[in-house]
């Protein structure tokens, strides 16, 4: 059989329930598909700062980065929001994407014919969407210099942050986001403000730059404020997007609703080489955390992609994205993905103990 490591960094709030379910599920799937995994905890987020006053202890990068893959569940909580920058559970996640030099961060919004009506637009609008946000995640606002907070001239307390991007940053996200667009429907749109930031100046001429080594793409240009409206009024219209951190991050969440759920959504996040990253795009939720009312399926996606991106077994990862289905068609819902006219007996009932026993006998067939 073969065998994997696997760094589990469940993190706070809805992490370690949304964390211990897809765990589950991959022990199921590697039963079924002769693979074994070799689990390994770590602290990272709040539980790290607890337990080691740092939100990302060196043990806990160097496990990750020795490892196959690394699955994260989620970060960040009230009891650390007022913490300064350096010991906040959001900037160990950044650590955590910038030791493992994850630049390129996929995040796919899929409407599934099960959950048209949990989305908040029309049944018609909704239909049939299926894009990939291709977020920057290592450089941009989130990284720039110089950052932090200095008084001015007049004594008054500011704070700064600088959006920048290096070519070198753009060519290589672009390249990955004109490859996912081949191997999706050819169509790629760049969202940016290059009608106002210098960064995305750059940022488009590299685009277009990029463009020429992939003809058969078809490549589009969007400024990230129409972005945002034509997303509600037609996201049909996108297939593949490409953007920088901030817009990624934002576009996206924006997107997972038009699917029904941000508790839906995964993500796979890869650099040139060395172990990939996968986390649901949800936060840690600590208005629900340890309610049991979590819903995992953005983790166990994530799982899935982990296994199809992370770790080349695709046969796995769609035994997980079919049983992920058939589990819905059996009516499993969550909380999060109700709606007016589905009312079913076990909503907000355990998702934690409930799921594994809806998807196992899904994940054997
Ligand atoms: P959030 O995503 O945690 O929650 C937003 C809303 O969605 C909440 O009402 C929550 O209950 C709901 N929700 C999210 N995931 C869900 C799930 N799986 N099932 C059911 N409902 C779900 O965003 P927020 O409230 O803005 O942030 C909370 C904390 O999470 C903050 O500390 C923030 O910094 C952090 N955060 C972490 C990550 C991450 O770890 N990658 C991402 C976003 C936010
Ligand atoms: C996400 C989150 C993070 C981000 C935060 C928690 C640092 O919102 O993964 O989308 O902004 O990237
Ligand atoms: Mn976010």
């Amino acid at each position: 059989t073969k065998s994997y490591s696997i760094t589990l960094l469940p993190g706070d709030g809805i992490g370690p329930e949304v964390i211990s379910v897809a765990r589950n599920v991959l022990v199921l799937t590697g039963a079924t598909e002769g693979i074994e995994f070799k689990f390994q905890e770590m602290p990272v987020g709040g539980a790290a700062l607890d337990l080691t006053g740092v939100p990302l202890p060196e043990e806990t990068l160097a496990a990750a980065q020795q490892s196959d893959a690394v699955l994260l569940g989620a970060i960040g909580g009230y009891n650390w929001d007022k913490n300064e920058k350096h010991l906040k559970p959001e900037t160990g996640l950044l650590q955590l994407r910038e030791g493992l030099k994850v630049f390129a961060n996929l995040r796919p919004a899929t409407v599934l014919p099960q959950l048209v009506d949990a989305s908040t637009l029309k049944r018609e609008v909704a239909e049939g969407v299926d894009l990939m946000v291709v977020r920057e995640l290592t450089g941009g606002i989130y990284f720039g210099k110089p950052r932090g907070f200095k008084t001015d001239r007049n004594g008054e307390e500011i704070g700064f942050n600088t959006e920048v991007y290096a070519t070198s940053e753009i060519d290589r996200i672009a390249r990955v986001a004109f490859e996912t667009a081949r191997k999706r429907h050819g169509k790629l749109c760049s969202v940016d403000k290059a009608n106002v930031l210098e960064a995305s100046m750059l940022w488009r001429k590299r685009v277009m730059a990029i463009s020429l080594e992939y003809p058969d793409v078809e490549l589009t240009h969007m400024y990230v404020d129409n972005a945002a409206m034509q997303l509600v009024r037609n996201p049909n219209q996108f297939d593949t997007i490409v953007t920088n951190n901030i817009f990624g991050d934002i576009l996206s969440d924006e997107a997972s609703m038009i699917t029904g759920s941000i508790g839906m959504l995964p993500s796979a996040s890869l650099g040139e080489n060395g172990p990939g990253l996968f986390e649901p795009i949800h936060g840690s939720a600590p208005d629900i955390a340890g309610q049991d009312k979590a819903n995992p399926l953005a983790t166990v996606l994530s799982a899935a992609m982990l296994l199809k991106y992370g770790l080349g077994e695709a046969a796995a990862a769609e035994r997980i994205e079919t049983a992920v289905l058939d589990t819905l068609d059996r009516g499993f819902r969550t909380g999060d993905i109700y709606s007016t006219g589905y009312v079913l007996p076990f909503i907000h009932s355990s998702p934690s103990s409930l799921l594994p026993r809806w998807l196992k006998p899904c994940i054997f067939i």
